[in-house]
C-alpha cells in the first residue's frame, strides 16, 4: 500500500468522503504518477485539486430547472439523480454506458451480467431518460460488438434507430484463438422525424488516390497542396480516422475506457447547435463536457465516481483556454496521420469557409 507524505488509507477515506476501495484506488494513481515518463501528458489531480474542484460539484436533492444543470457536473449516482432532473431539455444525448463486461470504475465495479439482465438493466436506464429529450432530440449510444446486439432491440422500440457507425479503434488486445476486437459501435437514434444534421460539419479530409483533373487541366473536386492532394468527402458510418487517447495527448486521463475527443465533436457538430444542451449521463472522464464546452454547446454530465468528475472538472477549466481537439483544425476533420498539413494550414491561415470552397464535394 504506497503512502507517503502521512496519507493513510483511512484519512484519505475520511477527507475526501470515499469508499476505501476507491481511496486504495487513488493512493495507487498517486504512486503511479511519481513514475511517469517525462513526456508523459495524462492528467491527473492532486489531493489539493481534488478538494478544490469538489466545491464545483453538484448533487441533486431536489428538482433542478435546466438552468442549474447547465454546464455542471453532477457526482452521483444516475439512479439517484434522475428524479431530480428535468423533462425535455436535452438536443443530444450521449450515452456511453457501461458495456455487458465486468469493469472496475474506480472502485465501482460493474458486472456483466446475462442477456436477459444487461437488456433490463439498458432497458430501465434508458426508458429513465427518453423523458429528458426534447421532440428534435438525438441519441448517440456506444457499445462493444456483443453489448451492442443488446441494446439494439431496445433503442428500436423506443426511437427512431438511424445508423450504426463502427469505429475502428486501432488499438485493441490481440487474441490466440479468436480476431482481435478492434471495433466499437455507435448507435445513431433520433426521436422523431425533424431532427438536426449538420452534415457539412463533419466532412473528413481525405487523401486523394485517384486524382482525376478537368479537360482543362484543374483537379476535380480535390486539392492540390504543398504536402499532397486532398479531397473533402461526405462522413460515412465507418470511422477509421480516431485513435483512443494515449499518454501523449494532453486529453488523457487514467479513465479505462474514456472516449476521444476527435469522436464526440463528430457527433456534437453533427448533431446539435451552438447554444444546444448536450447530456451525458455516464461522463466518465468528462468527454462529452469538454467537446461540448470547445464547441460552443451547453452540458449536463452525471458521474458516479467523485475522482472522475474532478478529472472532468480538471479538464473543463483547461478547455476555457485551450479549445483545441486533436485531429480536428480549421471546422475540417483530419485523416490519421496529417498532423503536418494541418500545421500547414495553420501557418496559412485558410479560414474554414475557404477551405469548404474548396473542397466542396
Ligand atoms: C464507459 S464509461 C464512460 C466514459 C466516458 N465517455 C469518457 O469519455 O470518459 C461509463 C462511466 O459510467 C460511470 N457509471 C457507471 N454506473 C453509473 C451510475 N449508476 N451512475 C453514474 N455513473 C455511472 C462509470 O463510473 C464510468 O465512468
Amino acid at each position: 500500500m504506497p503512502v507517503d507524505d502521512g496519507l493513510s488509507l483511512q484519512s484519505t477515506c475520511r477527507r475526501l468522503k470515499l469508499t476505501e476501495q476507491a481511496a486504495r484506488h487513488l493512493l495507487d494513481q498517486r504512486e503511479n504518477m511519481k513514475t511517469r515518463a517525462p513526456r508523459n501528458r495524462t492528467l491527473t489531480c492532486t489531493e489539493a485539486e481534488l478538494e478544490s474542484l469538489s466545491g464545483g460539484l453538484l448533487r441533486l436533492t431536489a428538482p433542478a430547472s435546466p438552468e442549474m444543470l447547465a454546464d455542471r457536473i453532477v457526482n452521483q449516482d444516475l439512479g439517484d439523480a434522475l428524479p431530480f432532473v428535468p423533462t425535455g431539455f436535452v438536443d443530444l444525448l450521449i450515452l456511453d454506458p457501461p458495456y455487458n463486461l465486468t469493469k472496475n470504475y474506480n472502485g465501482h465495479v460493474f458486472r456483466s451480467r446475462d442477456a436477459e439482465g444487461y437488456i433490463a438493466w439498458f432497458a430501465r436506464t434508458l426508458t429513465a431518460l427518453l423523458p429528458t429529450l426534447r421532440p428534435k432530440a438525438s441519441l448517440y449510444v456506444c457499445s462493444d460488438w456483443k453489448t451492442s446486439n443488446l441494446v439494439f432491440p431496445v433503442l428500436d422500440k423506443h426511437l427512431h434507430v438511424r445508423n450504426r457507425i463502427t469505429w475502428e479503434r486501432e488499438k485493441g488486445r490481440g487474441a490466440k484463438t479468436n480476431w482481435k476486437n478492434n471495433t466499437e459501435d455507435i448507435w445513431f437514434c433520433t426521436v422523431g422525424d425533424d431532427y438536426c444534421f449538420n452534415v457539412n460539419d463533419v466532412k473528413l479530409k481525405r487523401r486523394v488516390i485517384a486524382p482525376y483533373r478537368t479537360d482543362d487541366g484543374k483537379p476535380k473536386d480535390w486539392v492540390e497542396s504543398q504536402n499532397g492532394n486532398y479531397r473533402l468527402t461526405y462522413p460515412s458510418n465507418l470511422w477509421s480516422d480516431i485513435t483512443v487517447p494515449f499518454w501523449s495527448m494532453p486529453e488523457n486521463t487514467d479513465h479505462p475506457t474514456q472516449k476521444p475527443e476527435k469522436l464526440i465533436a463528430k457527433l456534437v457538430l453533427a448533431s446539435s447547435n451552438p447554444g444546444d444542451f448536450v447530456f451525458d449521463p455516464f461522463l466518465g472522464s468528462g468527454t462529452t463536457a469538454v467537446v461540448a464546452r470547445k464547441l460552443n454547446r451547453r452540458f449536463c454530465g452525471i458521474e458516479l465516481s467523485h475522482e472522475y468528475c474532478c478529472w472532468a472538472a480538471k479538464r473543463l477549466l483547461q478547455a476555457e483556454t485551450d479549445t483545441n481537439i486533436q485531429g480536428y483544425a480549421d471546422g475540417i476533420f483530419w485523416e490519421r496521420n496529417s498532423l503536418s498539413d494541418q500545421e500547414t494550414r495553420k501557418a496559412t491561415k485558410t479560414s474554414p469557409e475557404e477551405a469548404l470552397e474548396l473542397f466542396n464535394d
